[in-house]
């Protein structure tokens, strides 16, 4: 029962020094760096309305995608008040008693709605364990039933499913179109059909610099979009330096994943980024992954055919989505790409 009380539980039992299993080894830990890099912002607006503006935007989410494999949208067509609905109720989640939140609790490999701490401790050999807690969603293709989500954060989660669904599909026919390819065919490659929602939760830390709020890892799938709120830690790893994501009130963050890296033939990379750890405040985040769905697992993932010529052979072999997930979760985190066996 203690640990469903997750890392909220720690801290509201008054804990003033954090367990062990928290404390990381010093390499991991941040720390401050100066560094004048600007995180890119793109401004979605009048995305179809003209070919001049429409060309300019793929060539802004290209560049980043290959130089950063980050990027932040504005004017991306979510309603802020959706937005801001989805990061109440999922706090409203994690904040409401531990009697509710726990009928959720469990580490069943498979089940479509998960409320844990630390999904990652014991399948993986990550350096530490992260302060956070987390609320997890398969949404897509195949969702759960509408009374199997809590009544906390349900509705708006569904909601903003269905919006983020649209905003992906836009995203990938942008990112298609940066490679030089139709603009169907990452849509048609089925990325945007398996849908994944994370909700994260991260209890103010009485020693925020012994710990990390999500440890150092590159995103699996194919691209993830993220809804951060107003507190601030998400870092990414930019030209070898830690670069803050600035919360931006409505916007969301983009970034790539490893599949995608794999599918392009590196030319658009998945970034390795992580989340400081707050001594003031508590911070929420949700995170909406477009993966690799179970119905894929037995699929050739490969670099794209129409990117490849003599110029540019291929610089991975096929892989399953299985073996893929089978030595990511086993190599752990160790900033190294979980990409390397296939190259
Ligand atoms: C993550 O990348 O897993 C979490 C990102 C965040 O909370 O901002
Ligand atoms: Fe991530």
């Amino acid at each position: 029962d203690e640990t469903k009380a997750g890392v909220k539980g720690l801290v509201d039992a008054g804990i003033t020094k954090i367990p062990q299993i928290f404390i990381l080894p010093p390499k991991h830990r941040a720390v401050t760096c100066e560094t004048n890099f600007i995180f890119p912002v793109i401004d979605l607006e009048g995305i179809n309305e003209d070919a001049i503006k429409h060309k300019e935007i793929v060539d802004k989410v290209r560049d980043a995608s290959e130089t950063w494999g980050f990027f932040q949208v504005v004017n991306h067509g979510i309603p802020t008040s959706i937005l801001d609905k989805t990061l109440q109720g999922t706090r409203q989640f994690f904040e409401q008693d531990n009697e509710v939140k726990k009928q959720y609790y469990t580490r069943k490999i498979g089940k479509k709605v998960v409320y844990v701490s630390n999904f990652d401790l014991y399948s993986s050999c990550v350096p530490a364990a992260s302060w956070r807690d987390s609320l997890f969603f398969s949404m897509a293709p195949d969702p759960p039933n509408p009374e199997e989500f809590p009544p906390a954060c349900g509705e708006i989660l569904r909601d903003l499913s269905k919006d983020v669904t649209k905003l992906g599909v836009s995203l990938l026919e942008l990112l298609s179109e940066g490679l030089g390819l139709d603009r169907c065919h990452l849509i048609d490659m089925d990325c945007a059909k398996g849908l994944s929602v994370l909700g994260n939760y991260y209890p103010a830390c009485p020693q925020p610099e012994l710990t990390m709020g999500t440890i150092q890892h590159s995103d699996g799938g194919y691209i993830t979009v993220l809804l951060q709120d107003q507190i601030g830690g998400l870092q990414v790893l930019h030209q070898n330096q830690w670069v803050n994501v600035p919360p931006v009130p409505g916007s969301l963050v983009v970034n790539i994943g490893d599949f995608l890296q794999l599918m392009s033939n590196d030319k658009y990379v998945s970034v390795e980024h992580r989340v400081i750890a707050n001594e003031n405040a508590s911070r929420m985040s949700v995170a909406c992954f477009f993966g690799i769905s179970p119905w894929e697992s037995h699929k050739l993932f490969e670099p794209i055919a129409e990117l490849i010529s003599e110029d540019n052979p291929p610089k991975y072999r096929a892989t399953t989505a299985k073996e893929y997930r089978n030595y990511a979760l086993s190599k752990g985190l160790d900033g190294t790409s979980a990409l390397s066996p296939y190259k």
